[in-house]
């Protein structure tokens, strides 16, 4: 393959579901000349509440559809199947890149509040392995850090419901599981790509002081620091293509994914594919 004709090649991103779509359109902002495939496992959400040994095997599954198309960059839009299989998917990709979000993520956190008490939000899974934990007493050991896990913010994500009486009662009683008089909180780190959906509701309840964090920025800066310096930027005047394949509900998919993107999505630009 010409050099060309792999700096065309487009950046895959996945995730269980819409939530992903937060992470692509980072990138999509700060790399608009890229082109981009993205893959939802929609029919397998959530991942969060799975075993280790599933979210591998479908992380696994989903990294072999998008390698099968040909990408030059892998981005895991999915803090779960980041924190359970990034090594697994490293090997199979090698040695294209592949990039998770928790890194991002901690990175995010310990930056805006350095030596601060992190709440972490995310799925059972991901606060099974105290992925994020471990991620910012490596970055920052001065840090303290509480994880709750949130499963009904996904729905909610998903269902669309980010804001109002019902979303307000569900944040609210998940920060009241979480925080106490020992815990003062200084940041709230959204460690699920669906949560960012719900940040002016988190926000608002959390409070004036509390920064809400989450790795869709700093991801695509890591992305863009990894392409340059592979000299692997596209640089055609070409308009970037967008695939969107999911792997149940299309019509869900283009509904819920236009919120995410912030652009009106068609059930006909979603490509419905089997793993
Ligand atoms: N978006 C996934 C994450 O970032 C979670 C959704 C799920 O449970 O599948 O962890």
């Amino acid at each position: 393959m010409t050099d060309h004709d792999y700096k065309e090649l487009p950046i895959g991103v996945f995730d269980s579901g819409v939530g992903g779509l937060t992470v692509l359109k980072a990138i999509r902002e700060a790399l608009p000349q890229e082109n981009l495939i993205y893959l939802g496992d929609t029919a397998r959400l959530p991942y969060g509440t799975k075993s280790p040994a599933s979210i591998v095997r479908y992380a696994v599954q989903a990294t072999k559809k998008l390698q099968d198309q040909g990408i030059k960059l892998l981005v895991i839009a999915c803090n779960t199947a980041s924190a359970v299989a990034l090594d697994v998917l490293r090997d199979q990709m090698h040695p294209v890149p592949v990039l998770g979000v928790v890194e991002p993520g901690a990175t995010a956190a310990v930056n805006a509040r350095p030596g601060g008490s992190h709440l972490v939000l995310a799925t059972e899974a991901t606060v099974g392995l105290g992925a994020y934990r471990k991620a910012i007493e490596r970055l920052d050991p001065e840090a303290k850090v509480r994880e709750q896990a949130c499963e009904l913010l996904v729905s909610l994500a998903e269902e669309g419901w980010t804001n109002g009486s019902i979303a307000d009662a569900i944040v609210r009683r998940y920060l009241a599981e979480a925080v106490d008089s020992e815990f003062t909180v200084d940041s709230i780190i959204l460690g699920c790509t669906h949560f960012p959906l719900l940040r002016d509701t988190i926000s608002c309840i959390a409070g004036e002081g509390v920064d809400v964090v989450d790795s869709a920025i700093t991801t695509a800066a890591v992305v863009e620091k990894l392409l340059a310096s592979a000299g692997h930027l596209r640089s055609s005047d070409e308009a970037a293509t967008l695939r969107l394949l999911a792997t149940d509900g299309a019509t869900r998919f283009a509904r819920v994914g236009g919120q995410f993107l912030g652009n009106s999505l068609q059930t006909s630009d979603i490509q419905l594919v089997d793993l």
